[in-house]
């Protein structure tokens, strides 16, 4: 292994995930363990040069005050027991508190700043083989960052013994799915599977107009159709998945209870099962991207914005047709490319249009036009809990109104949206 790791040990304190991030901001490799770790797992674990206990407001559990046990002190690494046994606690302010952790990382740790992505796509790469073997694995590939990330990964790790699924449910945006099969058919000679689901779906989504309900036939839709495909294939026994560590933190630890269940498994029969291979699961989204970079994705892929799981299914508002699909595919794309040459994409957090289930009367050719319209959000946030909007200048909102309403069909006129979240979402449904 090429890196040297700083373990910090789940005793209750919410910062972990923060403390994490500031030692492999230091460039030294972290991960969060639970505090009973065994001697066992801690000598799998490779490159380990301290240990950070930090305990917290969770870390009576059931009435008894957790401790890590005594596999961890006596391993033979530094351990600084970050809030007991008369050590200092974490300076809260900045520069002290970075000097602290440099102190022990460094100085008493002598670990070494060596974590970067090249190693950690080495390190990666040599325990995917050492897991797979000879053996096969299943990759379902949206396209999205964490998936395309995994498969550049393992296609590097194991090449042909990676099969890639796209499922094209009509509801991604345009030249999404030809640029999967573009990049990882064409360039990286995976072996992909392209799934032309797009009648499938909007056939089971016709007549739908209840978001919830969309969303769930989606979703189980989705998994019927990868389910389906990995039924014709022999001898898979991996499911790749791109897990990512906020994923992970989320799911809950034995002394934070869950905020979200951690569901990319989801919902596949029981004879189905497979092991798992998750090789992003102790990165941040950050470091995702920066791994996908690494690899070679195109920046396009490596840096999109969020885009929904349903995609432009919860954009055309309501019961979902083709017609006005096609118009908010369309649109989408015109307000992708002009915010692109704007210089907007990348600085503005999430931009896309929809539309709403309204006609309203125009003129077009000299004749009365009853049209859709088309509405245009963006917006920016930290978390996607709130969220302002972005005061794009009119000439370009003008600019796009005019090349929305020459360039898709059926479409007269363009809405800006300026409300902020609360009180709206950042999609409309
Ligand atoms: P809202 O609309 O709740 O969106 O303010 C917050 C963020 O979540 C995304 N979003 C979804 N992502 N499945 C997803 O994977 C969904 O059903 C879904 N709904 C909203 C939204 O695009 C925004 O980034």
């Amino acid at each position: 292994m090429k890196q040297d790791m700083i373990l910090i040990l789940d005793l209750g304190s919410e910062e972990n995930p923060k403390i994490a991030r500031e030692i492999r901001a230091m460039g030294v490799y972290t991960e969060i363990h639970p505090h009973d770790i065994t001697a066992d797992e801690l000598k799998a674990l490779p490159g380990v040069k301290g240990i950070i206990l930090n305990g917290g407001p969770n870390r009576v559990v059931d009435g008894v005050e957790i401790d890590a046990g005594e596999a961890v002190y006596n391993f033979g690494v530094p351990v600084w027991c970050a809030d007991h046994k008369g050590e200092a606690g974490f300076p809260a302010d900045d520069a002290e508190r970075e000097a602290a952790l440099r102190a022990f990382v460094f100085d008493r740790c002598g670990a070494e700043a060596n974590w970067n992505m090249e190693n950690f796509i080495a390190d990666q790469i040599e325990l995917v083989r050492r897991q797979v073997g000879d053996r096969k694995v299943l990759l379902a590939l949206s396209g999205g960052v964490d998936s395309s990330v995994v498969a550049a990964l393992l296609i590097k790790a194991i090449g042909k013994q990676l099969t890639c699924v796209h499922v094209n449910h009509g509801l991604l945006r345009k030249g999404e799915p030809e640029e999967v099969v573009r990049v990882f058919r064409d360039e990286m000679d995976a072996n992909l599977i392209y799934v032309d689901a797009v009648d499938r779906f909007l056939d089971k989504l016709a007549g739908v107009a209840e978001p919830e309900s969309k969303r769930k036939i989606i979703g189980a839709e989705f998994i019927r159709v990868f389910e389906e495909e990995a039924r014709k294939l022999e001898g898979i026994d991996f499911l790749a998945q791109g897990t990512i560590y906020p994923d992970i933190i989320e799911s809950g630890t034995k002394t934070v209870k869950a905020v979200k269940s951690h569901h990319n498994v989801g919902g596949l029969p029981e004879d189905l099962q497979f092991d798992l291979v998750e090789p992003l699961k102790m990165l941040f989204k950050d470091e995702v991207r920066a791994c996908g970079k690494a690899l070679g994705l195109p920046d396009g892929m490596v840096y999109r914005q969020p885009f929904p799981g349903p995609g432009l299914g919860v954009r055309c508002l309501g019961a979902i047709t083709r017609d006005r699909l096609e118009a908010v595919r369309e649109s989408d794309a015109i307000l992708r490319e002009e915010f692109r040459k704007n210089g907007l994409e990348g600085k503005v957090w999430q931009y896309f249009t929809a539309i709403p289930d309204l006609k309203s009367v125009g003129v077009r050719d000299n004749k009365r036009a009853d049209e859709w319209c088309v509405i245009i959000r963006a917006v920016n946030t930290i978390d996607a809990m709130t969220a302002e909007i972005e005061e794009v200048p009119y000439s370009l909102l003008k600019h796009i109104t005019n090349r929305i309403t020459a360039e898709v069909k059926g479409v007269n006129r363009v809405l800006f949206d300026l409300t902020p979240k609360p009180t709206g979402t950042i999609e409309w449904e």
